[in-house]
């Protein structure tokens, strides 16, 4: 299946787990990619992992909007267009939420909120030009109730929220935008949580999976491709669970 055939695609966070896996799954459908991260290292290794060799790798921070203007305007230099944005980047941390620093919040706002709304504001010019899609990753913290998550929790459900504005907004004109809600699926942001001491562990099951078992980013990386793309061109401004039914 090549449904990604001269598309330009950008995908956030593609330097590990779910943002990786999204990656190698756009390029095997035959995308260009331009690969966005902060972490230059490990987003060399994720576009070792590619066969098309016009993809790029731009480092860069999505929580500056100055770096991000700068790094769209390379990309129209570059590419001339834009088919589709994948926001998959985003951070994690535990803690109580009586304890929650505000250095932490505003970190983990301003990267999975604001810098996913920047990578948006900036792309969809872009966008409506290609009649193009938006696919967001949102988590089951932004639809259920997860503990010792405020902001995290916050940030998902922002972007839940602003993505449907973004669907009705701009839907008429050719631009979908979906959100998915993974959950328990093994990278390095899940494994080994942080939790905060003496939590009372009945809420645990509230974040884990159901049968115990964590799934591959690569069941992640096949649903934002199929929202991505043209089989999912009547579906606007959803929030896919992809969460083995943990909210079920
Ligand atoms: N793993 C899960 O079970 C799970 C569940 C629900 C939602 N998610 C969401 O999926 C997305 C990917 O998570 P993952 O599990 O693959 O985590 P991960 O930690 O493996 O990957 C996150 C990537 O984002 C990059 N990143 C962090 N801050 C950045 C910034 N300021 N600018 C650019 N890149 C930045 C990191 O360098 C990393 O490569 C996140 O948005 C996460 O909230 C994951």
């Amino acid at each position: 299946m090549k449904r990604f055939k001269n598309k330009i695609v950008l995908i956030t966070g593609a330097g590990s787990g779910i943002g990786r896996s999204t990656a190698v799954r756009f390029d095997e459908e035959g995308a260009t990619s331009i690969l966005v991260d902060i972490n230059e290292e490990q987003l060399l290794e994720t576009k070792n992992m590619l066969s098309n060799s016009y993809s790029k790798t731009k480092v860069l921070d999505i929580s500056s909007y100055d770096n991000s203007k700068i790094c769209f305007n390379e990309i129209k230099e570059d590419f001339k267009k834009l088919d589709c944005l994948i926001n998959v980047a985003g951070v994690l941390r535990f803690d109580n939420s009586h304890e929650v620093e505000l250095e932490n919040w505003n970190k983990i706002i301003n990267i999975n909120l604001t810098g996913t709304f920047f990578m948006c504001n900036l792309a969809i010019p872009m966008l409506l030009e290609s009649q193009g899609s938006i696919v967001n990753v949102s988590s089951t913290a932004a639809l259920g109730s997860h503990a010792w998550t405020a902001a995290y929790s916050a940030s998902k459900g922002g972007i839940s929220a602003f993505s449907k504005t973004l669907a009705v907004e701009y839907g008429l004109r050719g631009l979908n935008v979906n959100c998915v809600c993974p959950a328990s699926i093994e990278t390095p942001m899940s494994t080994s949580p942080n939790l905060p001491k003496d939590i009372d562990t009945r809420l645990l099951k509230k974040i884990m999976p159901v049968d115990g078992i964590n799934r591959s980013p690569d069941d992640i990386a096949s649903t934002i491709a199929f929202l991505a793309s043209e089989d999912a061109i009547h579906i606007n401004g959803i929030d896919l669970r992809v969460d083995g039914g943990l909210l079920t």
